[in-house]
């Protein structure tokens, strides 16, 4: 394969800590890193994740890149922002990639609002940026709660979950109390 071919005229539209993400047509994309071992690394995540619909599928592997499918709909802080208000399905597509996650022995727990993919027009939500889906370990979405925070909807996704999910919701609800000078009073608590 060759990359710089690949590259020509193609449209940057995204960067992280690990790699430039281009646009190579309407459904995929190229992620190249500066290094071959994080490539390895979200490859093997890719691997083991396989066949998951909230993971983008995976076209091609090579030492520094992955070509895979290029994630329609928003990321979820430009979808919130946009709408404004989390709701009982939003809260829905977001439990079930955090019970996919589960299910698919992530050892992080965990996404960014920046990604987290939602698509009205899809069933399921999706996730991107596994590099360190199976290395880091965290069983508290922490990174979601303060992105979700910051856009002033984490009590309302709470609240959902409660209905939704309440045994998670006990986990999350245990965990966040006993935090409460970082993340605020959460009002879903007095209720
Ligand atoms: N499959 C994809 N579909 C759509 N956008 C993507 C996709 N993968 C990455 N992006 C965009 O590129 C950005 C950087 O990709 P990411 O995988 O987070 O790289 P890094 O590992 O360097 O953080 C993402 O925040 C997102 O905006
Ligand atoms: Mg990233």
């Amino acid at each position: 394969m060759d990359i710089q071919e690949l590259l020509k005229g193609a449209v940057l539209i995204g960067k992280g800590k690990q790699g430039r993400v281009y646009k190579l047509a309407s459904d995929r994309c190229i992620k190249i890193y500066s290094d071959e071992q994080h490539a390895q690394m979200e490859y093997m995540s890719y691997c083991r994740a396989e066949g998951s619909p909230v993971i983008p599928k995976l076209y091609e592997a090579g030492p520094n890149y992955l070509i895979m499918e290029l994630v329609q709909g928003a990321s979820l802080d430009r979808y919130l922002k946009k709408k404004g208000a989390m709701t009982r399905s939003d809260t829905e597509r977001i439990l079930f990639i955090i019970h996919e996650m589960i299910r698919l022995g992530f050892t992080r727990i965990d996404a960014a609002v920046f990604h987290i993919f939602i698509d009205q027009d899809q069933p399921t939500g999706k996730v991107i940026d596994l590099v360190n889906s199976y290395t880091k370990q965290y069983h508290i979405p922490l990174v979601m709660f303060k992105g979700l925070s910051k856009l002033n909807v984490l009590n309302s996704f709470l609240t959902h979950v409660k209905v939704l999910d309440p045994e998670l919701y006990q986990i999350w609800a245990n965990y966040l109390m006993a935090r409460s000078e970082r993340y605020g009073k959460l009002q879903v608590f007095d209720e």
